[in-house]
């Protein structure tokens, strides 16, 4: 019999990652497949004197990570653990920033974006030099993020050049970006599932008073059928991230559509309720097929 290890957290996390656990477990026995469910707080991998690496996960053919920490996926991945996502996928979509750079190139819209100037000091004040180019490159209003925010929180909208010296001097010591603000997606945007390099999926979000529409910032989510031009956009990031499983944000743009961002732990409780698609289901058998082949 297969067993698997799910991955979560260390700390308590918020509950959608406790539902997505679940979901995947039941899904996994249903197709005899022994499935534990684990906070990643036992050091599942580490270190020894020698320089070796040490790993407390024996018995497991494969581990659906669901945390984001890299430092122990990194580790497991070394011991040969095969890790859905992958690591090197979870660490280019954990900010923001390199995952643009790593899609750059290869056709894919984003809207316009410049890589924030790291400061490390925070009693340095930005210069008018560097506002002035911001506001020069990408106009009024702009958008602030920093690179490793999720669930609307790192998302900042600077309405003029007053605003933009406010938040850029609140995120200018962390990773961060400015971007055009695509303003004919204001508070709506599609949210497409991607597995195993396949559309599955979509539902457009919709707020109707912020012009972020993530679940979590109060947008609605209804059932959407992405046309081609999206479908291809977002299987096309998904394998260059190589990403077993994610979930890809896409703006309204004036003519066409844009890659907003990739999450490689997309939470889809809400993305189910709203679509009525078993996106654990769908998972568990790309992961089976995966482990299939490898046998
Ligand atoms: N460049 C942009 N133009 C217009 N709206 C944007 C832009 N970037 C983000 N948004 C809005 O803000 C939301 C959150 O941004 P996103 O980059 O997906 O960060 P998060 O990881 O917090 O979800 C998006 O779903 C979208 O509604
Ligand atoms: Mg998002």
């Amino acid at each position: 019999m297969m067993r698997a290890v799910i991955l979560i957290n260390a700390y308590s996390g918020p509950e959608h990652s406790l539902y997505q656990s679940g979901r995947l477990k039941e899904e996994l026995e249903k197709r005899g497949v022994a499935a534990d469910i684990r906070r990643n707080n036992f050091f599942a991998a580490s270190l020894g004197d020698g320089g070796e690496v040490l790993s407390r996960l024996s018995g497991y053919d494969f581990c659906i990570y669901l945390d984001k920490d890299k430092y122990i996926s990194r580790l497991l991945e070394k011991t040969g653990m095969r890790l859905f996502n992958p690591h090197a996928a979870v660490e280019a979509c954990d900010d923001k920033m390199t995952t643009a750079i790593c899609l750059s190139d290869a056709g894919i819209p984003m809207p316009k974006t410049l890589p924030g100037l790291l400061c490390y000091d925070p009693s340095e004040r930005i210069t008018d030099e560097t506002l002035d180019s911001v506001a020069a490159e990408l106009g009024f209003p702009l958008i602030v993020k920093t690179s490793y925010g999720s669930l609307g929180k790192g998302v900042a909208k600077a309405e003029d050049r007053e605003e933009l010296r406010t938040l850029a001097e609140q995120v200018k010591c962390m990773p961060h970006l400015f971007q055009r603000c695509i303003s004919s997606s204001y508070g709506r945007d599609i949210r497409v599932i991607v597995i195993g390099g396949k559309y599955v999926a979509a539902m457009e979000r919709r707020s109707l008073h912020d012009f972020r529409s993530n679940l979590e910032m109060g947008g609605v989510g209804s059932p959407f059928e992405a046309p081609e031009e999206v479908r291809a956009m977002c299987e096309k990031a998904a394998r260059l991230l190589r990403l077993d499983y994610c979930g890809v944000d896409v703006l309204f743009g004036e003519r066409g559509y844009y890659l907003c961002e990739v999450n490689s732990n997309a939470f889809f409780r809400g993305f189910e309720e709203v679509t009525g698609v078993n996106v654990a289901r769908l998972y568990t058998e790309h992961i089976l097929s995966v482990m299939e082949e490898r046998s």
